[in-house]
């Protein structure tokens, strides 16, 4: 019997919440799929803080190591903002050695618009008419979050951070986002701040040159101040945004805000053998955390990628996106994807109702 481990690390905030809900989904799915998952759960982030003392404690790690896939929940929280040294903060400790460790180097972000919620979308009915179906790929590993020096100095009057890239780090990248891009759209517009940056600069150089290797492909440039306003002026404009990692996270999480809520992005982290890491990528939002009010469909989603990217098992990927579709088609809302008019139900409601729905179509 072939069965697949699975580490579920829930982390801190929403993170337990949703991640329970993305659980129950896999399971429900896997019967109906008959595949054989095997689910283990280890702390990270503040909760492993509390804990241990330290936010990526070496069980975690070994787990994930020893496991085909991560689900991941959220970390950090406003108890743990100011912890010293900043190693052992949730986010710097936790979820980014993770990546580093695990090797994730590329992070897939799709927002897609669910026309169901185009009223929920913070643009105009027609902008967002004829859907919006755009794929970030984030590199993950590199740039401004990782580059040394990174500190500050001993009176504390000044700080450093640095952005760094090699040419094979923006080369692995680059392919990911064209080979993604030969299965959809076939375009491909890499962002870069090439007019004031060295690194971006690179990135062009790289970018270009591995497009040649991608004659079906369509290559475009534009610079993240602009990518940053035509995603509100005219989103249906992109297929796959390729960029680097502090670009990606901030372009993801507007790109997240068109198609309705941050609550339902989905994302997953990817190394070229390895086990893949699926979070959420709305974060821990310690403001609603424990009122059964988080939106679980981006774990959800997670979920699905989990079995499409390290699973390999795109029906049963498939059949959880339908559930998805369905559910809202039919009317139910968490508070965040709710608009005038409409009731919103709970976490484990919207959870309950994908289940119900699973093989709906
Ligand atoms: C994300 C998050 C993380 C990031 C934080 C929590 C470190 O914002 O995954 O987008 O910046 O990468
Ligand atoms: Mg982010």
């Amino acid at each position: 019997m072939d069965v697949k481990r699975i580490a579920v690390l829930p982390g801190d905030g929403i993170g337990p919440e949703v991640v329970k809900v993305a659980v129950a989904v896999l399971k429900a799915v896997a019967e109906r799929c008959r595949l054989h998952l095997e689910f283990h759960e280890a702390l990270v982030g503040g909760a492993a803080y509390d804990a241990t003392g330290h936010p990526l404690p070496p069980e975690t790690l070994a787990l994930c190591q020893s496991s085909d896939a991560v689900l991941f929940g959220a970390v950090g929280g406003p108890k743990y903002d100011n912890l010293e040294p900043p190693e052992i903060r949730p986010e710097r400790g936790g979820l980014l050695p993770l990546r580093k460790k695990l090797n994730l180097f590329a992070n897939l972000r799709p927002a897609r618009l669910y026309p169901a919620l185009a009223s929920a979308s913070s643009l105009k009915p027609e902008l967002v008419a004829k859907g919006l179906d755009i794929l970030v790929v984030r590199e993950l590993l590199g740039g401004i979050y990782f580059g040394q020096p990174k500190g500050r100095s001993d009176d504390g009057r000044r700080a450093v951070d640095t952005s760094a890239y090699e040419v094979s780090e923006i080369e692995r990248i680059a392919h990911v986002a064209f080979q993604a891009a030969k299965r959809r759209g076939k375009r491909v517009c890499s962002v870069d701040k090439a007019n004031v940056l060295e690194t971006s600069r690179l990135w062009r150089e790289v970018v270009a040159r591995v497009a040649e290797s991608y004659p079906d492909v369509e290559l475009t440039d534009m610079l993240v101040d602009n990518c940053a306003m035509q995603l509100v002026r005219n989103p249906a404009q992109f297929d796959v945004v390729l960029t680097e990692n502090m670009f990606g996270d901030i372009l993801s999480d507007e790109a997240a805000m068109l198609t309705g809520s941050l609550g339902m992005l989905a994302s997953a982290s990817l190394s070229s053998s390895g086990p893949g890491l699926y979070e959420p990528v709305h974060g821990s939002a310690p403001d609603i955390t424990g009122q059964n009010k988080a939106n679980p469909l981006a774990a959800i989603l997670s979920a699905a990628l989990l079995l499409r990217y390290s699973l390999n098992h795109e029906d049963a990927a498939a059949m959880i996106e339908r559930a998805v579709d369905v559910v809202l088609q039919a009317g139910y809302r968490t508070a965040d994807i709710a608009t005038a008019g409409q009731s919103a139900i709970g976490t484990c409601a919207m959870g309950q109702s994908v289940i119900e729905k699973l093989g709906a179509v």
